[in-house]
């Protein structure tokens, strides 16, 4: 068995002992929304408009227990979805989830995402949510998927980021260290782990970090083991990140919790920092913001394979668009409610009364501004806060 192989097993051993995410089943549709996994959302965050079609083909590469595969489904329900995965008994789970939930559309196949060329078509969409840091080789994973993308189709990854995870990683050794030779049994692996939290001191800053930020989720020992026992795991630092996605030959349009990456938020306060920060280059603008703000643990993107055009909305165009409400919100019909994020936003009365007319259908921004004082800034905002996508 290569070194490759050996790895897959072990990550494969762990998710069969603990498959994760540990979600419960349900006999329903999963509540709420995230807009990462509904098509028209995810396409206009990318291309600035809404797709052509929607019957496209999903591909969620690594799908674990099948928790973001039923979201695709029931989100996005002219899509053919198909979840990968290696370990059989995550596979199992997410079928059973599917089949629960009324999500029949779900296809599953037991494989690794490094044979995704065997899979029998390209896919328009692909999602690989926390499986690239499982590889022993990402780069060799996220080309193998990208060769499946479609052109014209995007790739929304999730990976860890080092610098917010530092405390897990000096966890992670320690209970390696003590396990010694048991490495690789995750069930002592994941004992180890809780005893030594136990011992440490309350003051120990492993600790109090596991306390304050992670001890909720990690009450479940799946989300214990896969933060503090996983066999492979490579955490990226902005650097290391773009070296993956050149790798992939795709094109970064951007993180997909963009708020993340405003500089402003930790430099706001000085206009002459802030004057600087904007002089730099993009990604030098991104490792200033690693740098500064050490609570990063993830990085979450959108990738899209060319040829992919991005709208530009002159203001003639913007008033020959149609525009939809995005059904990613909570509390709708109502001046207040939950946006895309599950932030709260109240619209004004205008902006409201713009929305209630989209939901009539099939009216231009011109058409709907002849009876509503809005102006087409306003309806670049409302865009940009997603609360309406824009087609034709
Ligand atoms: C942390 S879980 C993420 C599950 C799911 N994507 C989610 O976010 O809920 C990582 C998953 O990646 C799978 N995995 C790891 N290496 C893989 C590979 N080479 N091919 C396919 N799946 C893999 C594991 O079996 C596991 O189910």
């Amino acid at each position: 068995m290569d070194f490759t192989q050996s790895v897959s097993s072990a990550v494969a051993l762990l998710y069969n002992t603990y498959p994760f995410p540990p979600e419960p089943l349900l006999d329903a549709p999963p509540p709420g929304y995230n807009w990462r996994w509904h098509w028209p959302s995810a396409y206009s965050f990318c291309a600035g408009r809404l797709p052509q079609g929607r019957g496209v083909r999903i591909l969620d590469a690594g799908c674990g227990t099948g928790v973001g595969t039923e979201y695709l489904v029931h989100l996005n329900p002219e899509a053919e979805v198909t979840g990968i995965d290696l370990s059989e008994r995550a596979i199992a789970t997410a079928r059973e989830r599917c089949r629960r939930s009324g999500a029949e559309r779900a296809q599953f196949q037991q494989m690794s995402l490094y044979d995704a060329d065997q899979l029998p078509q390209q896919y328009d969409w692909i999602n690989c949510v926390g499986v690239l840091h499982h590889l022993p080789d990402p780069h060799r994973g996220i080309q193998a998927l990208a060769r499946q993308l479609a052109p014209g189709g995007i790739f929304h990854i999730f990976v860890y980021a080092a610098v917010g995870r530092w405390e897990i990683a000096q966890m992670q050794q320690a209970i390696a260290l003590l396990q010694g030779e048991r490495r690789g049994d995750y069930r002592d692996g994941v004992a180890v782990g809780r005893a030594i939290f136990a011992s440490l001191p309350d003051d120990n800053r492993l600790k109090q970090r596991e306390k304050t930020r992670w001890e909720m989720e990690n009450s479940r020992d799946e989300c214990f083991a896969d933060m503090y026992v996983h066999p492979q795991e490579v955490d990226y630092t902005v650097d290391s990140l773009f070296e993956l996605i050149d790798a992939s030959g795709l094109e970064f349009v951007g993180f997909s919790n963009p708020a993340a990456w405003q500089v402003g938020r930790l430099l706001g306060g000085s206009p002459e920092l802030m004057a600087r920060a904007e002089q730099l280059e993009e990604r030098d603008r991104y490792r200033l913001i690693e740098r500064l703000d050490p609570e990063i643990t993830h990085f979450e993107f959108f990738l899209v394979k060319p040829p992919f055009e991005r709208e530009t909305w002159t203001d003639a165009k913007l008033l020959t668009a149609i525009p939809e409400r995005n059904p990613c919100m909570e509390g709708w019909p109502s001046r207040t409610l939950f946006d895309v994020n599950y932030q709260i936003v109240t619209l004004t009365e205008e902006e409201y009364n713009f929305i209630v007319a989209c939901e009539a259908g099939n009216q231009t921004v011109g058409a709907l501004l002849s009876t509503i004082p809005l102006t087409l800034e306003q309806v670049r905002s409302l865009q940009e806060r997603q609360l309406v996508l824009l087609g034709f």
